[in-house]
Formats: C-alpha cells, structure tokens, sequence
C-alpha cells in the first residue's frame, strides 16, 4: 500500500508520540502482518553426517553427565540469527550417550522424540517403560512424561531428538520439572532414575498389529491427548513400507506413512507428524509446497531434496529442513537401492487451525492447488 505524501507525514507526526504512549499505526506495519504468503524464517539448511560425527566427538568425548545434564548439540538454522531451533516450531538435535550413562529424570510440557542413528542399547525410560532403541526405532515422549535415558550397549550410542519446545517456547508455555520421586505416599523418596515397571516390549506387545487394539485395562495413558505406544520399531515400519511398494504412492512422497495413535489413528501427539517414507530406485517426486515446517533424516540409501532450485545431496544419517512454503521434492537416483527418509513436521497443528494448504508447480510453471485454502476456495 502506498501512503500520499500528505498521510505519511501526518503518521510520521505523531509516530513517537504514538510509541511512548505504546501505540503503533497499522499502516505503518501493515506489510509486516497482511502478507499475501507465508513468509517462513527457517532457511533450507543440510548437515552431513560426516562434519556432524566429528563434532560429537570433539565436545563431548570424556565429558561427564555429572557436570551436564544432556550431551546434545542443537542444530541452529541460520535463519533464527544463532537460536538452538530448526524451524518457528521445532528443535532437532543430536545426542550422544556413552555406556552406563544414567542421564537424570524429568519432565515438561514440550512433546518430545528420539530416533536412534549409531549403536544399540540406548534407552529412555518413559514413565516407567524402558524402551531399548536399535536403529531407526522411534520413541516418544509425550509431554507430562516424566524420562530418563542411558545406554547399556558396549559402545556410545547417538539418536536425533525432535521436541515442539520452539512452539511452545512461542506460547510462552516451557515448563520443566525435576524433583521426581518414587514411593508409597507418605514414604516417597527423591530419585535420579525411574523404576521400570512395565515389562520388556510392553509397547510393542500391547499394538502389535496395526487395526488391532486391546480392550482391557489398565492401558489408559494418554487419555486421548497422546499415543499410549512410545516406541515404534524401525523393522515393522520398514517391512510395512516394502509391503506397500507396489502401490502408486504420494506423487509428492512416494511411499510415505504416518507413526499414528493406534487408538485414535490421529498423530502421536497434537503438534508434530511422524513420518517414514521409501523412495523407490529412480523416483522422483512432483514439485510441491505446504506452509508446514518439515525436519528430515536420512535412514536408508541416498538421494537428493530440491528446495526452491537448490539440491541438497544426503546420505545416510544426514539432517535437512525443508521450510514451509518452500518448492520441494525428492529424487532417488540410484537404479537399484531404495532410500528411506524419517520425518517430522507441524502439520497437524496447521490442519487443527484450518489453515492448512498445498499447491504443486507443473513442469510448465502452472500451479495447482493440491488443498485449497480455504477449503471452499472458489475456482476461476
Ligand atoms: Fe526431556
Ligand atoms: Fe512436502
């Protein structure tokens, strides 16, 4: 919007009177909040497995879980000026635990997820369940559970967390706890660790079979705001998506599947989706953009993402955002190996909001509106 000369200096008049009496005019910030598109601060952004390794090693080899609470190293998106954040919404970092670490319970209101990269044994006790990880085994954390980690494998172990704490951060809602105790009410003791209470496989054994849910109690935790199973195993996701490889897939993911709630078959929990997908060998996908935030790993095989023009070649264990709005798709060049990527995003808060909408470009420069918004959005 352009302001006559006459306007301009009449807002320019009382501007600073404005301000100190904590007042702003809304044509002079209009273009900041009435954008016509989503402007997303998180930049595309690549980190190789190969310079991520190192620094593991260089900051945390000798360092001892009595001095900090968590080895983990952040990843930054240069897009936040320097903030431990991969996008407006989510945290991505790496962890390393070495043997017999016992890494001290405690609990927030961020949700929270762990995906095991290098080792096994690594394990986090989440509200007594003690879920040991091999690779590519996805466990959560929903939030108001209280968790622990450590590792029992004979070597270090390294996993990437996801949390909505830039989220909730926003709401100005991070709450943490730490004085967790165990006990008979009256007898409750201060503790560093949790107890395990559920038996071995307890996840695994009470969903094992997709469709298929038991009807007894006492599984009642998650009350409906979070999935009951915390961890889901790399080779049932894998074979499942083998299964499914003769299907025609998403033209925008291939192959792609959702870690859901398997009572409510919604997200596993209400901020973030989990996701798993198989690019066949020589799959490429259609050109596509959604307002989402989405965080990728590379679990299997190789190939390349394209955001807006620009390639970014991962291999295995690499980490990648893909900012929302952003043109995207994903090649699987190789002639015979399959690539497998693990994903995070904040589309189910975009889709609980309403605001939810995907376009794809077609090789002419056409667009399409893959999901309108709004819903009912009129056609020309
Ligand atoms: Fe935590
Ligand atoms: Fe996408």
């Amino acid at each position: 919007m352009t302001l006559s000369p006459a306007t301009r200096a009449r807002l320019d008049a009382v501007k600073d009177g404005l301000k100190a009496a904590n007042l702003v005019d809304f044509a002079l910030v209009q273009n900041e909040l009435e954008v016509a598109e989503p402007r997303p601060k998180a930049v595309p952004c690549l980190w190789k497995w190969q310079d991520l390794k190192p620094w593991l090693g260089k900051t945390y080899a000798g360092m001892s879980l009595a001095e900090v609470h968590r080895r983990t190293l952040a990843l930054a998106n240069p897009g936040f000026g320097g903030r431990p954040v991969a996008t407006t919404t989510l945290f991505m970092s790496i962890s390393m635990y070495f043997p017999g670490d016992e890494a001290g319970v405690h609990r927030h209101t961020a949700n929270a997820s762990r995906f095991l990269l290098e080792g096994s044994g690594g394990f986090t006790n989440v509200a007594g369940e003690k879920l040991v990880m091999g690779r590519g085994d996805l466990v959560i954390t929903p939030n108001g559970q209280w968790h622990d980690h450590g590792n029992d494998g004979a070597t270090p172990i390294v996993w990437v967390n996801v949390l909505d704490v830039a989220l909730v951060d926003h709401l100005n809602a991070v709450m943490t706890e730490w004085d967790y105790r165990e006990g008979p009410p009256g007898a409750r003791v201060d503790r560093r660790t949790q107890s395990v209470l559920a038996p071995a496989d307890h996840s695994a054994h009470m969903f094992a079979a997709g469709g298929v849910v038991p009807r007894f109690g006492p599984e009642t935790r998650g009350h409906g705001h979070h999935s009951p199973m915390f961890i889901y195993r790399w080779a049932k996701t894998r074979e499942t998506l083998n299964l499914l490889r003769g299907e025609a897939g998403s033209p925008y993911d291939g192959i792609v599947v959702e870690y859901t709630d398997p009572l409510s078959g919604q997200s596993v929990v209400p901020t973030m989706s989990f996701r798993a997908q198989l690019l066949r060998p020589g799959e490429e996908t259609r050109l596509h953009r959604h307002p989402t935030n989405t965080v990728y790993c590379a679990i299997e095989g190789s190939g390349t993402t394209e955001i807006d023009g620009r390639a970014f070649a991962w291999d295995e264990n690499d980490l990648f955002v893909v900012p929302g709005w952003t043109w995207h798709r994903h090649l699987n060049k190789s002639d015979r190996r399959d690539a497998c990527l693990y994903s995070v995003s904040d589309l189910p808060l975009h889709q609980k909001l309403g605001i939810y909408r995907e376009q794809e470009r077609k090789a002419d420069g056409t667009i399409f509106e893959v999901v309108p918004w709004p819903r009912w959005r009129e056609q020309e």
